[in-house]
């Protein structure tokens, strides 16, 4: 049994390298506090595990042999990050990560390994306050409009 998992190992690992799989390039956008929903389905039948990871390689979830890996999950993300199992099925592994945060903001990365190549798809993430923009630039127009007329008032005096 070792013999043979050190033997397949390695050509395993070669079948990465010359077969690149597919890849998708997905943007997304979550406000600060709210969901978002990270799309990851795959139409290939033989799903053999799913990993999420982040940028820094954290662990937002893992699926093996159809079953969720609940022990592998990141701290960071324990509590926050949720599948539907019940899809699984269906080749639908996107994830849902709620009370979102603005450190969340970021890529993230759901590798599909399947008997036939690997599947990649990356989710650029970002996290905004909601009506943020409006907020702060309202916030610094009355800031430059008391620093303008205080100013003027030195100029005039
Ligand atoms: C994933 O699902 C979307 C929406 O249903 C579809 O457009 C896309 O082709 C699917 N991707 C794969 C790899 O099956
Ligand atoms: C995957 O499942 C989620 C949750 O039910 C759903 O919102 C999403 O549309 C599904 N994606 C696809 C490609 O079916
Ligand atoms: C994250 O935040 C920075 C600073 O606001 C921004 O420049 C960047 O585009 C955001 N998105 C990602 C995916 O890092």
């Amino acid at each position: 049994m070792k013999v043979h998992s050190r033997r397949t190992l390695p050509w395993m690992f070669l079948l990465f390298l010359v077969d690149p799989g597919s890849f998708q390039d997905l943007v997304s956008k979550g406000f600060i506090g709210e969901s978002v929903l990270l799309p990851c389905n795959s139409s290939r039948s033989s799903v053999v595990a799913v990993f999420w990871r982040d940028k820094d390689d954290k662990v937002l979830l893992d699926i093996k042999k159809g079953e969720l890996d609940p022990g592998s999950q990141d701290p960071k993300f324990k509590g926050r990050v949720f599948s539907f199992p019940e899809e699984y099925q269906k080749g639908n592994f996107s994830i849902i990560m709620r009370k979102l945060e603005l450190r969340d903001n970021g890529t993230y990365e759901c590798t599909i390994l399947t008997g036939t190549g690997p599947e990649k798809i990356r989710i650029t993430l970002s996290v905004e306050e909601r009506n943020s923009a409006s907020c702060g630039s309202t916030r610094t127009n009355v800031l430059l409009l008391f620093v303008f007329s205080a100013l003027s008032l030195m100029f005039y005096v």
